[in-house]
């Protein structure tokens, strides 16, 4: 078997087409959608990260507003900053870059986003209603993989099994909330990277979702023939072949595993880029609901 390579970057062209034309219809009835993000501090990976969601955002017609605050900004400073964009009519989605400077209360920073514009889904309240099944928005990770899922096939999760290797805020934990919901109903199991011969979890999975960042971290005799394999990880390796004597790989090794699953994503360009889309996605929601609600 040589799995079918599941395409991030043509899934999230067609994604975002569709986000054009809904956005171009908001704009009609006078709104432009627009995506607020706060950037504290100077760490150079968040930093590129905040300039990708503005360049993309702007890219589907929406408005961006990317805050960049300094990183000895005090902690009421922020608050204020976000109490501002948490009122202001003209701005639907608002983020706060993680992770913050050391000084800075994540928790509170991050409760005191408004649910309604809380287009990361970090919010408690988002938290706590996506887990009840209840309507939120969820972090943009688990939502890409699931769009992805849908959009290639592979979207009917019921009875399957899905390993998790991953148990943060941002991925496994808000992956299984939305996996286990009715409407869905897969079976979940959630793994810490360091368990013992985690092999015996990953060998179980129909779907392996693997964010470790370790490359290789999952080998061909860790998965079972079939799998559909979803890799989230971020390394660069040294490559003397490559143009800057580096390359970027995931966490699964990736030529290996493709020859025993069904299906695969690459990395580069399988879920990173379906992340950013999802954030694009929310934002236009976030303002279809509030135009609604005017
Ligand atoms: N840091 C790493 N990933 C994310 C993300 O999805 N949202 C925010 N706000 N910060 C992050």
């Amino acid at each position: 078997m040589l799995g079918e390579i599941l395409d991030g970057r043509r899934i999230s062209a067609d994604i975002r087409q569709e986000l054009g034309r809904r956005v171009a219809a908001l704009v009609g009835q006078g709104i432009t959608p627009t995506l607020a993000g706060i950037l504290a501090g100077d760490d150079a990976g968040s930093a590129n990260y905040v300039r990708l969601k503005e360049k993309a955002a702007v890219e589907v017609g929406l408005r961006a507003e990317m805050l960049r605050l300094p990183a000895d900004c005090t902690q009421p400073e922020l608050l204020a900053r976000v109490d501002d964009l948490n009122r202001r009519t003209d701005v639907h989605g608002v983020f706060v870059q993680l992770p913050l400077p050391s000084h800075l209360n994540e928790d509170l920073v991050l409760a005191s986003v408004a649910p309604e514009k809380d287009v990361d889904g970090f919010h408690p309240m988002s938290v706590g209603r996506s887990w009840l099944g209840q309507d939120a928005f969820v972090p943009a990770t688990p939502a890409g993989i699931l769009e992805m899922l849908r959009r290639s096939g592979h979207g009917d999760l019921r009875h399957r099994h899905v390993v998790i290797v991953n148990t943060d805020n941002l991925v496994g934990k808000p992956l299984a909330a939305l996996l286990t919901r009715p409407g869905i109903g897969a079976n979940v199991t959630l793994c810490h990277a360091e368990t013992p011969d985690i092999a015996r979890f990953t060998r179980q999975a129909d779907i392996l979702v693997v964010a470790v960042n370790r490359p290789r971290f999952i080998t061909a005799d860790m998965v079972k023939e079939g799998v559909i394999a979803v890799d989230f990880g971020s390394n660069y390796i040294d490559d003397p072949a490559a143009p800057q004597g580096r390359r970027l790989v995931g966490d699964i090794d990736f030529e290996a595993v493709r020859a025993k699953a069904s299906a695969i994503t690459p990395v580069p360009g399988g879920a990173g880029p379906m992340t950013v889309t999802m954030l694009l996605a929310h934002t236009v929601l976030a303002a279809e609901r509030q135009s609604h609600a005017l």
